[in-house]
Parts: C-alpha cells; structure tokens; sequence
C-alpha cells in the first residue's frame, strides 16, 4: 500500500500508473506534478490526482512513493530539485525510455545514486501524450524493467515490484546496458524508421499524392510516427551509441536489399522475405508483451 504517491509529470505514463494504482486501492493520496495548470487540472479533474503544485519538491514532500515521469531531458532537473525534500523512507522510481542517462543524472544530481531509488521503464504506451491519453489498464499484461544497481535497496526494489504487479505488469530484472542496448533494437530503432520514413516522403515533391494513396499498411507502420517529438528527441540523445549502432547496421541491411532488388535476385528476395515472415510469426506475437507505443489503445 503506498500511502502518498508523488508523480513528477502527469502524462500518458505517469497518469496511467496512478489511475491502475488508484483502481487497484493500493493508494491513498496522488500528488501531481507538472508545468501546465491545464493538464493538471484536468488530471484533478478525471480524479487521477488528488492535489497539484507546481514545484517538485513540494509535490514530493511526504510522500513514500515518487514516480518520475518526465522527458529524459528533464530527468536530472526533476532529481536535483526534490534532492532535498525527499522523505527519508521515500522510495523513487522513474518511467524513463533510457536507463544509462537516468542513472548518469541521478548520480549528478546526489552525488551518487541513491539506494532507494530504482531505475524502472514500462514496456508499454501509446503515441498519445498528456494526462488525458492515459488510461488504468495500460499496464495489464505488459513487462516493466528494472534496473537496479549493485548499491541499490532490495526492499526498494520489492516495493517498486510491487507497484507494477498491483498495476497488472510482469517486472523484470536487467542490467542498464543491456535495457538500453535491447530497447535500441525493438523500441527506438522502429521509431526512427517511421520518423524517417514519414519525414522522406513529407519532403518528396509529389507528398500531396503519396499520402493519399497510402494504404492500411502504410497507416500500420508509421503510426507511431505520431509520437511526441520531444519525447524522441531525448531517447535519441539519451541513448545515442546503441541507437546508432543499430541505425548503422540496419543501413547495411536496407543496401543489401536495395543491391538485390536491383539485381533481380528473385531468390535472395524470397530468403530474405521468408526468413523474416517465420521469424515474426514464430517471436514477436508470440512473446512480446508490448513495444513502446504498441496499439494498446488508440
Ligand atoms: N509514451 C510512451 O510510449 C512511453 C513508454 C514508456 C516510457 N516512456 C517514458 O515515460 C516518460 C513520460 O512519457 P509520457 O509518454 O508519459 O509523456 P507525456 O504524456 O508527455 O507526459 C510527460 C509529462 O511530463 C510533464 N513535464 C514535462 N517537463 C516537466 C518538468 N520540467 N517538470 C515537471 N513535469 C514536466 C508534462 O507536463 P507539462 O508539459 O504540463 O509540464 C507531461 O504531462 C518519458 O521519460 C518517456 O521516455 C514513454
């Protein structure tokens, strides 16, 4: 039971998490936080939080449990400003798509990481930003990963475990590295496609055209497109040596293909073709219990 929850940025994830918590009774009061009055009225509104401020380390006091919620970029200006006004038995746990750069501020923030604090990210979302995209049933069924450090408190890892399951999420232990190295090839490197791939096209001279005649199938692949820029911008910057590695890697992939293609190498083709059609059918809908901004709810 969490008897005051601060979340640090009431959007799609933050939100979620109290509206599951509050659905699941395991909190008494929510604090919001955030930089619009709009949005967080609007959270007081649809009763995901109880009382708002402005200032984090307001939002924070008291409370025995902080979700930080933010874009990475603001990660380590949230710690450094509830540094001081953490309880002493205040757990922290973030949301943030990146584990390498939470870990690096909230180092620069306290001076080293505190113990209580548990470096989390669930996999799940939507393309929608904001308090009211987000919904209690987010978390059901979907895997959230923790990466605790060697310093860090296992009864805090316990509660934030505990958290998540009451939220209906599968928790699962990895190291940093390896969460950012396996979030660069499932989560961000998908997004950089559809940015991509939407932005070359917008850029064509005949793009009036092209997006009239786009098809289901287009629709599929670059909805997630439609993710907040900001949001991108930060994981990119945040976790740009793997992201750019895969990014480098799939290039390779994508000229061998062009090479083939333009070869008319009918065989090499269905290979290709083949080999990704078993291995999709085989893995992703079988095991994956959701990408960031897979089709929740939208
Ligand atoms: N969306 C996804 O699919 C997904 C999935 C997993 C993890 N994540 C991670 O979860 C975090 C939040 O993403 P989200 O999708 O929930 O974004 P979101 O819906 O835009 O929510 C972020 C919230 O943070 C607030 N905020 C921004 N800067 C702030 C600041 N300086 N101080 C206090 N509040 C601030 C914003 O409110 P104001 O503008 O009013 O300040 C906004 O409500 C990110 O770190 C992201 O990497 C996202």
């Amino acid at each position: 039971m969490i008897r005051r929850l601060a979340v640090i940025g009431v959007g799609l994830i933050g939100g979620s998490l109290a509206r599951a918590l509050r659905g699941a009774g395991c909190v008494g009061e929510v604090v919001g936080c955030g930089r619009s009055v709009a949005n967080l009225e609007r959270a007081l509104e649809l009763g995901v939080i109880d009382r708002w401020s402005h200032d984090p380390a307001q939002a924070v006091a008291g409370a025995d449990l902080v979700f930080v919620a933010v874009p990475l970029g603001t990660m380590g200006q949230v710690f450094g400003a509830i540094r001081d006004a953490l309880a002493p038995d205040a757990v922290v746990t973030d949301g943030g798509s990146v584990k390498g750069s939470v870990v690096l501020d909230a180092r620069a923030a306290f001076g080293q990481v505190p113990p209580r604090l548990v470096p989390g990210h669930p996999i799940a979302g939507t393309e929608r930003s904001g308090v009211d995209a987000s919904f209690p049933e987010l978390y059901q069924g979907r895997r959230v990963i923790l990466t605790p450090l060697a310093e860090t408190d296992p009864r805090a890892v316990e509660r934030v475990t505990a958290m998540w399951e009451a939220c209906g999420a599968d928790v699962t232990l990895m190291e940093v590295a390896h969460h950012d190295e396996i979030l660069a090839a499932t989560s961000h490197l998908p997004h950089m496609l559809a940015f991509g791939l939407v932005d070359a096209l917008a850029r064509m001279r005949e793009n009036d055209e092209i997006f009239r005649y786009a098809a289901g199938g287009f629709r599929d692949f670059t909805r997630i497109a439609s993710s907040d820029p900001v949001m991108w911008r930060d994981i990119c910057i945040a976790n740009r040596e793997p992201l750019g590695a895969m990014l480098e890697r799939f290039g390779d992939e994508m000229k061998d293909l062009a090479d083939t293609i333009r070869s008319g190498d009918a065989s090499h083709l269905l290979e290709i073709f083949a080999r990704a059609k078993a291995a999709r059918d085989r893995y992703v809908d079988a095991m994956t219990a959701g990408l960031e901004t897979t089709p929740t709810r939208s």
